[in-house]
């Protein structure tokens, strides 16, 4: 039997950092939303576990699908398989994508193995393999504390499309880097990110704040990326914002031809120095596709 599962990318709709934890980690405040860009796990039973993936650079004991299976393989010695994953959602592009990948693995396993994991119980074992894992079991839209692992269910945006620009910018130790350069003053107390929250659980969302406090250190960082948020703004986004610690930015638009039309002009305005793509909200996570047997 081989299974193939769909592992979204996510969007992040606002981002505040309170401060410092004892633990080393920052507490967050952040709304999740997961979008239909997805990469593609395919996964089947076999004595040892092995990755195949299509973009050489990503292959490696680092890859968190490797990560969460030798993690799970830790409890469950029967969890492994050979997996091959087809990469669509940029690496390292703020979009979540390796998170995903991680959860796509731990519920392959799960289920080819039969490990009779429940959604809670799937999300303890993400949470180890970093903060942004938890998130992807159930997808959706989510309201992200703690160090984002802390995730409390929202209603999604209904029908709203999604501008995605990824730039080709590569920052090493991104996720690490840009929280090291954070300064107290990009420090707030959440209420914005729960502002957002509490209009998307009234099923208002033309109000949402997208400030994201990792803007400035980035901007710092890397100063071309301002180029990006100008872009969308001339195309005539009225709405967007970064997302996570960068480099992708994205814009909502309630209708999808406008979103195609600022997608096109982005596109030309930036060429190859960004994938640039429109995408939807979608009310899920990791989702077990097809199942083919043989
Ligand atoms: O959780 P994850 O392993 O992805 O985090 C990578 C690094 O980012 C951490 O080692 C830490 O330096 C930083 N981080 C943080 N606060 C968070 C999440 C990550 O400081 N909430």
């Amino acid at each position: 039997m081989t299974i193939r599962l769909l592992a979204p990318a996510k969007i992040n709709l606002g981002l505040e950092i309170l401060g410092r934890r004892s633990d080393g980690y920052h507490e967050i405040r952040t709304i999740l939303a997961a979008i239909s860009m997805a990469d593609e796990l395919l996964a089947e039973p076999a004595s040892a576990t092995s990755l195949d993936v299509d973009q050489h650079e990503l292959a490696g004991d680092d890859n968190l699908v490797l990560r969460a299976a030798v993690m799970l393989g830790e409890q469950f010695p029967q969890a492994t398989a050979r997996f091959a994953l087809r990469k669509r959602i940029p690496a390292a592009s703020g979009l979540g994508g390796a998170s995903s990948d991680a959860v796509a693995a731990l519920i392959a396993l799960n289920e080819l193995r039969q490990l009779g994991l429940t959604p809670v119980e799937l999300e303890r074992y993400a949470a180890r393999i970093g903060s942004d894992p938890p998130f992807f079991v159930r997808g959706g839209c989510a309201l992200a504390s703690g160090r984002g692992d802390v995730l409390t269910p929202l209603p999604a945006p209904a029908s709203l499309s999604v501008v995605v620009v990824s730039p080709n910018v590569a920052i090493p130790q991104k996720t690490a880097t840009l929280y090291g350069a954070l300064t107290p003053a990009d420090f707030s107390d959440g209420k914005r990110v729960q502002a957002n929250a509490a209009a998307l659980t009234a099923r208002l969302d033309d109000d949402l704040c997208l400030d994201n406090a990792f803007s400035r250190p980035l901007y710092a960082l890397a100063p071309s990326l301002r180029l990006v948020s100008d872009a969308l703004h001339v195309a005539g986004a009225g709405r967007s914002g970064l997302s996570g610690a960068g480099p992708s930015h994205y814009a909502l638009e309630r209708d999808p031809e406008r979103a195609e039309a600022i997608a096109a002009v982005v596109r030309a305005k930036l060429g190859p120095e960004a994938a640039v793509n429109v995408h939807r909200l979608i009310a899920s996570g990791v989702t077990v596709h097809t199942y083919c047997s043989g």
